[in-house]
Parts: structure tokens; C-alpha cells; sequence
């Protein structure tokens, strides 16, 4: 089991990719912290999580409050007593035209998506610091869940292009910040993945569907585990000398130009 005696903080894991990753995680054999806003789904993961033998309780935290992503920390300390690995999955969009988009909703989105990641990162890596090393020297990894929207953009979705570009970034200043004291900060860019969120960002109708297949050389949808995967990876000592990247798991949305 690659992520044994690890433990998993994952924000935004009670649907969708975040429960994909906690999933995995468990399965791997690490202790998982499983946070979110949505309190019933994330138990219910728990519970299921549990039932598959395996290890992960349940903290609610709204990753933009930062008294949240300090007690998102503690939790994992109190419950597991240490922290090795952040994911930090939770964001959400809001589709507008750039002429008609509201502040509050620029700032909601940023909230979420950017200074959430920020937050719990600062919680996290200040208790990755203060515990000691597992054996092998690191001592914790953080995990950005960016998007292909870090380097792409979709005109109605301005916030969270923006907030996806800039969350890149997060990951290249904390990974040379963090690299001598055995911290590594990666992220996952992921194309169109099949989740609540594609769905109610961009799959309205069946001619969104074709347009994004259109743009996808694999010409299918992601799913979920696809992503998990990646994170366990990310996670594990496999991913030793992996730090400051996005890895993009996009069925090949970013080698395409236009289909001709
Ligand atoms: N689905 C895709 O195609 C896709 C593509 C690229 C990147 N992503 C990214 O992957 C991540 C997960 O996306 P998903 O598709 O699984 O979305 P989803 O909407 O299915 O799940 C997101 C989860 O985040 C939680 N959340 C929202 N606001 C929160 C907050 N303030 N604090 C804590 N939790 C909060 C929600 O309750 C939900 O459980 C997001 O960061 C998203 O931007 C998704």
C-alpha cells in the first residue's frame, strides 16, 4: 500500500473528485480526513469508506474561514497525530458574461478556489514543520487541485479561470519556498471530468457535450478515479523529486489546436 501510515487532509471530498481521492487514499492505507461543507455527504462517505475497511473521519470546514482550516489541521492531529498530505479539491464556478459579472460573485469564487487553498496550505505546512520527518526525510506533500483552466480560459467563466491561473502559481511559490525543508507542492489540472460541477458549469446541454468532446482527442469524458489516481501518486514517495508542477490528466485538451 502506497500511502500507509500517511495522513490525508481533503477538502471539498463529499462528491466528485475529492471523494474519488479519499477513496483512494483509504484504499492505499492512509488515515483520511474528509472535509467539506456538506456535511451528509461527507459522513456518508465516511461511513462508506469504513464499511470498505478502511480509515477516514469526517471534519465539516469551509476552507475559506481561516479559523476552519486551522481546526481542519487539529482535527487531523487530534484524530491521526500528525498531518503528511494536503489536498486541497474544494472550488466552485459561476458563469457570467465578464460585462455583466457581480463583485460579490468574483469574490466568492476567489474566496473558495484561491485563498481557500492558501489557507489550509498555511495551516498545513506550519504542522508538517512542527512534526517530525517519516522516515525516508520528507515531510509533507500538498496537492492543488488546479484545472485546465489554469492555462486555458472560458469566456464565461472569469473568477474561475482566474482563480485556477493563480492557484498555479501557489503551487511554484510554495514549492521553491518549501523544497529545503522537505515539503513538495504539486498540482493536478484535470480536462472535463464527469462530476456535479462539469455538469452545472458546462454540460447544460447535449450541443455543450459535443463542443467539449470535440475539443477532447481521447473523445470521452474523465472520471473521478482517473484523477484519484493521480493524487495517490502525487502523494506517495513515487512522486519523490516532483515538486513546483501541474500535471494535466485532459485526454489531451492541451496538445489539440482546432479540429481541423
Ligand atoms: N469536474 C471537472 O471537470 C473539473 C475539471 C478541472 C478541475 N476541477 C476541479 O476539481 C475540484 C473538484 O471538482 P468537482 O468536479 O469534484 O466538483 P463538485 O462540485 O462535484 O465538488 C466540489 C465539492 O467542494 C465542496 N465545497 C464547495 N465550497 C466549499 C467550501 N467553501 N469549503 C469546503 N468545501 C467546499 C462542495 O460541497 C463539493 O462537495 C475543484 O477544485 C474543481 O475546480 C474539476
Amino acid at each position: 500500500m502506497r500511502l500507509s501510515q500517511r495522513v490525508a487532509v481533503i477538502t471539498g471530498a463529499a462528491q466528485g473528485i475529492g471523494a474519488a481521492c479519499a477513496r483512494a487514499f483509504a484504499a492505499e492505507g492512509a488515515h483520511v480526513v474528509v472535509s467539506d461543507v456538506n456535511e451528509v455527504g461527507g459522513t456518508s462517505l465516511v461511513r462508506e469508506i469504513a464499511a470498505a475497511g478502511g480509515m477516514a473521519v469526517f471534519c465539516r470546514a469551509d476552507v475559506g474561514e481561516k479559523h476552519d482550516a486551522e481546526r481542519l489541521v487539529a482535527h487531523a492531529v487530534d484524530h491521526f497525530g500528525r498531518l503528511d498530505v494536503l489536498l486541497n479539491n474544494a472550488g466552485i464556478v459561476h458563469a457570467a458574461d465578464f460585462v455583466d459579472l457581480a463583485e460579490e460573485d468574483f469574490d466568492r469564487v476567489l474566496r473558495v478556489n484561491l485563498k481557500g487553498a492558501f489557507l489550509c496550505a498555511q495551516a498545513a505546512v506550519r504542522q508538517m514543520l512542527a512534526q517530525p520527518p517519516r522516515d525516508g526525510g520528507g515531510r509533507g506533500v500538498v496537492i492543488n487541485m488546479s484545472s485546465v483552466n489554469a492555462v486555458l480560459a472560458i469566456a464565461n467563466q472569469v473568477p474561475y479561470t482566474v482563480s485556477k491561473g493563480a492557484l498555479n502559481q501557489l503551487t511554484k511559490v510554495m514549492a521553491i519556498g518549501l523544497a529545503d525543508r522537505g515539503i513538495r507542492v504539486v498540482g493536478i489540472g484535470p480536462g472535463s471530468i464527469a462530476t456535479e460541477l462539469l455538469k452545472t458549469a458546462v454540460l447544460t446541454n447535449e450541443a455543450a457535450k459535443t463542443r467539449i468532446l470535440s475539443r477532447t482527442p481521447m473523445g470521452r469524458l474523465g472520471e473521478p478515479a482517473e484523477i484519484a489516481r493521480i493524487a495517490v501518486f502525487l502523494a506517495s514517495d513515487d512522486a519523490s523529486y516532483l515538486t513546483g508542477t501541474t500535471l494535466y490528466p485532459d485526454g489531451g485538451r492541451l496538445a489539440l489546436n482546432y479540429v481541423m
